[in-house]
Parts: C-alpha cells; sequence; structure tokens
C-alpha cells in the first residue's frame, strides 16, 4: 500500500516574492525513502508540504498515484500522509498513548481499538508502554520524537513527511533513531519523504537524495553513492565535501565559542529593555535562568513585560560542558533566532552564540 508521488513543474512563489520553488520537477518512488537536503531556506520544508497541501504551489503540479493532490480536500489527504516533524509537535496536555491515537479517533475508531493500537505502536518504536499515561514534558526530546513517529503512523498511512524529525536530539540518541527508522522502514516500506540540512544523515538514510539550493532549485538527485562520486556541479561537491569538515566538528569542545548573554533577558524585564539591546532578538528566562522563549524586536508591544508576551519555542539547548560545536552548529541552523542557547549542567542559561561565533572558531581550530 505504497505510493508514487510526483512534483511536476512545481514552483512556489509566496506573497512577499520570495521564490520557495524554482521548477522542481522529480519522483518520490513507491516505497523509498526521498530525502530532500540542502541549504537552510533552500525551499525543502515547502516542497514537503506542498505533498499534504499545507502549501499551494504558484504554478505546476504535485501527484500523489498520477492524481493531483488538489482532487483531495486537505484534511482527508492528511489522513493518508504521515507528518513528522523537529520537537515532535505533540499536543502537551493529552497522555502519550492519546497523542498517539489522534488520528485513528479522528477516523472515527473507538477509544479500546485507538489505544490498543497506540500501545502496540509504542513497542515498534521502542518505547516501553508504561509511559503510555505519561504527558509529553515527561519525556526526553528522543522519546518524544519516537511518539511523534508512532502517532504519524497510527493509521497506517502509505506516506509519510518527515521535517527534521531528528534533528533537535543529541548525535547519540539522533544515530539511534535513525538506526531504529531504517529498522521500521524494512518492515513497513512506506514512501517516504525526509528533509534534512545534514548531508551524512541524508546519506545514511536515503535511497535517492535530491539537493535543494538555495532560491529552491533542485540540483541532483540522485543515490548516495552517485551523489558522493559525481556531484553534479559545483554547489554540490561544495555542500558534500563541506560537510567533512563539518564532521570534525563533532571533536570541538563547545566550551570553546564565545558566549554572548547581552541578549539574555529576565522575564520581568521591561519591553523597553529588549529594544535597548538593539538586537533582533532577545531571550526571556525565568527566575533560575532557565530559557523562556524569544521574542522579537520587531513583534514587541509598545510597553508591558517580557512575561506578558507570547514567546517563540526557545528550542533545542546545548550544554557548554559536554557538547560539542557541531551540536551547537545544529542548533543555530534550526534557532528561529539564529541564536543557539548555552546552558549549565543544571539546565541555566549561561549564554548564546550565532553564526559570527562558530565561523570564527571553525576558522580559527
Ligand atoms: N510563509 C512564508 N512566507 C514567505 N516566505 C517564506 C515562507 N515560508 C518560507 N519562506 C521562504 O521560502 C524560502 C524557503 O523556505 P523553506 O522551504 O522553509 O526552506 P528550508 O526548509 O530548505 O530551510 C526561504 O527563503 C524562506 O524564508
Ligand atoms: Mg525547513
Amino acid at each position: 500500500m505504497s505510493r508514487l508521488i510526483t512534483f511536476d513543474g512545481v514552483t512556489k512563489r509566496y506573497p512577499d516574492g520570495t521564490v520557495a520553488l524554482d521548477d522542481v520537477s522529480l519522483e518520490c518512488a513507491t516505497g523509498e525513502i526521498t530525502v530532500f537536503v540542502g541549504t537552510s531556506g533552500g525551499g525543502k520544508t515547502t516542497a514537503l508540504r506542498t505533498i499534504n497541501r499545507m502549501v499551494e504551489p504558484t504554478s505546476g503540479r504535485v501527484l500523489i498515484d498520477g492524481r493531483s493532490v488538489l482532487g483531495s480536500k486537505p484534511a482527508e489527504l492528511r489522513r493518508g500522509v504521515g507528518y513528522v516533524i523537529q520537537q515532535a509537535g505533540l499536543f502537551p496536555h493529552r497522555t502519550i498513548v492519546d497523542n498517539i491515537a489522534t488520528v485513528p479517533r479522528l477516523l472515527g475508531w473507538d477509544k479500546k481499538k485507538a489505544r490498543a493500537r497506540s500501545y502496540e505502536l509504542m513497542e515498534r518504536v521502542g518505547l516501553d508502554p508504561a509511559m503510555g499515561t505519561r504527558y509529553p514534558y515527561q519525556l526526553s526530546g528522543g522519546q518524544q520524537q519516537r511518539v511523534g513517529v508512532a502517532r504519524a503512523l497510527a493509521a497506517d498511512p502509505p506516506i509519510m513527511l518527515m521535517d527534521e524529525p531528528f534533528s533537535a536530539v543529541d548525535p547519540v540518541v539522533r544515530a539511534e533513531l535513525q538506526g531504529e527508522f531504517l529498522r521500521l522502514q524494512s518492515e513497513l516500506h512506506k514512501t517516504i519523504v525526509f528533509v534534512t540540512h545534514d548531508i551524512d544523515e541524508a546519506i545514511k538514510l536515503g535511497d535517492r537524495i535530491a539537493v535543494f539550493q538555495t532560491g529552491g532549485r533542485l540540483v541532483q538527485v540522485d543515490t548516495p553513492e552517485k551523489l558522493l562520486a559525481h556531484p553534479a556541479d559545483e554547489f554540490v561537491s561544495g555542500f558534500v565535501g563541506r560537510d567533512r569538515g563539518i564532521r570534525r566538528l563533532s571533536f570541538v569542545p563547545a566550551a570553546e565559542l564565545p558566549l554572548r548573554s547581552d541578549v539574555v533577558l529576565p522575564e520581568t524585564a521591561s519591553v523597553a529593555d529588549a529594544r535597548a539591546t538593539g538586537e533582533p532578538w532577545v531571550l526571556a528566562v525565568d527566575g533560575t535562568r532557565r530559557p523562556l522563549g524569544w521574542a522579537r524586536a520587531e513583534d514587541l508591544p509598545d510597553s508591558g513585560a517580557l512575561a506578558g508576551l507570547r514567546l517563540t519555542d526557545p528550542g533545542r539547548t546545548f550544554q557548554v560542558g559536554a557538547d560539542s560545536v557541531r551540536t551547537v552548529l545544529d542548533a543555530v541552523i534550526l534557532s528561529p533566532s539564529g541564536l543557539a542557547i548555552g546552558v549549565d549542567s543544571g539546565g541555566g542559561v549561561v549564554g548564546v552564540t550565532g553564526h559570527r561565533e562558530l565561523a570564527d572558531t571553525i576558522t580559527a581550530t
């Protein structure tokens, strides 16, 4: 019960004029893992979302088994297409079992059958069924991602869309999740489209790899072997080759990075304090310096305290004394502010670091 996905000259231009996809044509083969890889902003997420109609192309068509996705209602379509995102995107006020049962319940399964299916899936993805009655915040990042995968699999959809599902967990857990994901796929044979910015992950997981360049241009689609052996152009060889250098960063301790604390403010700070930093983003922390979330300068109201604002999820932090620069690089790429949050062993914020500090450290080591 697998499906073939076809992109036929798909272009997406956002209302502000950004071209996110530029005439992309591609087939994601039945029962295979197609990985979309490339630089940040290359259009990977946009391309993925055209499949389940979370994004409508400006021109061109996306087809499933030869039929335009526009022929199905978005809600119906999404029930046949599992979707897994970074940070799992779980419902915080539902137990693990109820999170996993979301789609079966929408499909009208009775509660007992849906729960039985949840427990079966928990085992499948390597979770102790005793965790079923817990809430997402009581699980580690890696466990939450497993729940995210189980939830997407719950109604046994033929297609799975996965957007950086393993990018926000530490490298050891990530390797574990990747291994189990491949084992699961060898049993399930779904048609999977998997987005990552990490060429190592692409090479490990992909049956075929599609490389996206800034501007939404698809520059090469090949097996991992062919991609490494015969990069289509300088961009691809640069991307593949540069990452050989990036692998090295796993051995450089994060403690070597300079940290800034000018943008870290207590939640009691005022909007005026935040604006006075002159920075595009500030990080609010609670009384024990735990990160609460990011506030963007241009979205700040005229007055009030940070505590009253809706903050953007702080995302994944790194441990200053334990993680590597490689982990920080992932955190920077995935952070809404472009800044990664360094914490001590107790989880308190020590400071933040961004592209510039990374670039300086990488060139100096
Ligand atoms: N809703 C949106 N409105 C305007 N521009 C967007 C929107 N979503 C994404 N973009 C832009 O489209 C380009 C591709 O984004 P995206 O598909 O998220 O890339 P990737 O997943 O490869 O990092 C980027 O320049 C991004 O800023
Ligand atoms: Mg993306």
